[in-house]
């Protein structure tokens, strides 16, 4: 069979599953030994199985046993729905298996990431001399960041490590900044507490002005403040830190200035919402992840980096078993990113763009952020209370006297949808509903509200 046959089979495949899945539960009931004892009657190894039978049999476990965040009901924790496109790619990906550690050894694939990448990286704003990759998430792309600025501020970093510096180099973000910063302090040796949470508007946005504060307080305690982290659309909230301000403060303190736009990144290829991001381009590096508002499988994050010198600082190694350095403009990745071995991430991006165009998506991400305003409006008028503030799909909301957790259970039980609780700037539990379906519809939100209304 061809592959392009093959193609055409996975289109119907994957159109099939998709109405399966958007007619099906969406929360599983399932214990861990339920699980187990299926695998370990059927699963011992020691005799070959039919591959087409294996195949059904996890295919009916993951039908039936997942949370199905491509489901248009899931409001979850930026989990999209998938673009056909994006899952074509992972399969020719799978078949191919380049290794895109050197670019010798897989130059189309290098090539296709870094033109996807230049794409993206104009509509942030970055000059065309700046430098990006491909990652297995926002959290790499974050620790990323972390790294090359701790390079480029202590150059003795990458030789003698952290316990070389004379002074203790401190972070700053707000306590509603994606918490893999906590785990970066720890792995890069920073430790945690070197992460300084700065205080919050009513807003949830970073204050500016306790920014500055404890800056200048660490320096006066002879601190060694390094980096600040702006987030635009918090993990929690959707909230987007004052940017521009916060770009100010790093110019003119001499701080690295990184914008973790893990989720919201995407809304700069959106006319209607790009204003929001304004600041970003005077970021030194920005977090932005196609597996969350880009709609490809996980693990696709990318980081952007202004200073190519300070990545090639950072990530620099030499050995002899890897080829040489090919001439010209070309970098290998293994020598400007975390990872060594390196699967071909950028594909789904790229083919999912190239199929829908930008045009496209723009519509799939306007699409979802209509919907937001729609669940927003649907919420208010049933008498719930919105407690969030955020241009994107995200709404947090409560009413008098909810039981957060018990009204979740059933909100499952029933099937109705799956959405989170979240404790905003450690108030009580609210409830947390993020569009992350560009298939969710209009209908899906009133039905939705409806039933919520009526459980509550
Ligand atoms: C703002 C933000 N940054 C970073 C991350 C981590 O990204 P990933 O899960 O892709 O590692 C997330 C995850 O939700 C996030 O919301």
């Amino acid at each position: 069979m061809s592959a392009t046959m093959a193609f055409a089979e996975l289109h119907s495949l994957v159109a099939k599953l998709e109405s399966d899945i958007a007619a099906g539960p969406i929360v599983p009931a399932v214990a861990p030994h339920e699980i187990r004892r299926h695998l370990a009657a059927r699963y011992d190894f020691t005799r070959p199985l039919d591959l087409d039978e294996v195949g059904a049999d996890v295919e009916a476990m993951l039908r039936t046993w997942q949370v199905h965040v491509t489901h248009p009901r899931y409001f979850g924790l930026f989990n999209p729905s998938v673009t056909l496109a994006s899952v074509v790619a992972d399969t020719l990906v799978a078949l191919f298996n380049p290794q895109l550690a050197t670019w010798r050894t897989s130059p189309a694939a290098n090539e296709i990431e870094r033109h996807t990448l230049a794409w993206l990286m104009g509509k942030f704003g970055f000059p065309s001399t700046a430098l990006a990759s491909f990652t297995s998430g926002g959290a790499e792309a974050n620790l990323s960041a972390v790294i090359v600025a701790l390079t480029r501020a202590f150059p003795e970093y990458g030789e003698d490590g952290l316990r070389a510096l004379a002074a203790t180099p401190t972070v700053y973000l707000s306590g509603e900044a994606h918490h893999s910063f906590s785990k970066i302090a720890h792995v890069t040796g920073l430790g945690r507490r070197a992460i300084r949470t700065v205080t919050t508007d009513r807003h949830l946005r970073m204050d500016v002005g306790d920014l500055a504060r404890r800056v200048a307080e660490d320096r006066r305690a002879g601190c060694a403040p390094f980096m600040v982290v702006g987030t635009a659309g918090t993990t929690a909230a959707g909230v987007i830190d004052p940017l521009p301000e916060l770009a100010q403060f790093c110019r003119s303190e001499g701080l690295w200035f990184h914008v973790d736009a893990a989720w919201g990144g995407a809304a700069i290829i959106s006319p209607r919402l790009r204003g929001h991001l304004a600041g970003i381009e005077a970021a030194d590096s920005i977090t932005c992840d196609a597996h969350k508002w880009f709609s490809v499988p996980m693990g696709a994050g990318m980081f952007f980096c202004r200073h190519p010198d300070a990545v090639g600082r950072a990530f620099r190694v030499e050995t002899s078993y890897m080829p040489g350095k090919t001439p010209g403009p070309t970098h290998d990745p293994y020598t400007t990113s975390i990872q060594w071995s390196r699967r071909f991430i950028g594909l789904k991006l790229f083919l999912a763009l190239a199929e829908h165009g930008e045009a496209g998506y723009v519509e799939m991400i306007e699409h979802q952020t209509r919907m937001g305003d729609v669940l927003r409006l649907a919420l208010q008028r049933a008498g719930w209370r919105i407690v969030n503030s955020s241009p994107l799909p995200l709404v947090c909301f409560t009413r008098e006297g909810l039981d957060t957790a018990g009204f979740l259970a059933a909100l499952y039980q029933r099937q109705i949808a799956w959405m989170s609780d979240v404790r905003l700037a450690g108030g009580d539990p609210v409830l947390r509903a993020c569009v992350t379906s560009y298939r969710t519809t209009e209908s899906d939100i009133e039905w939705v509200v409806r039933e919520m209304t009526r459980l509550a």
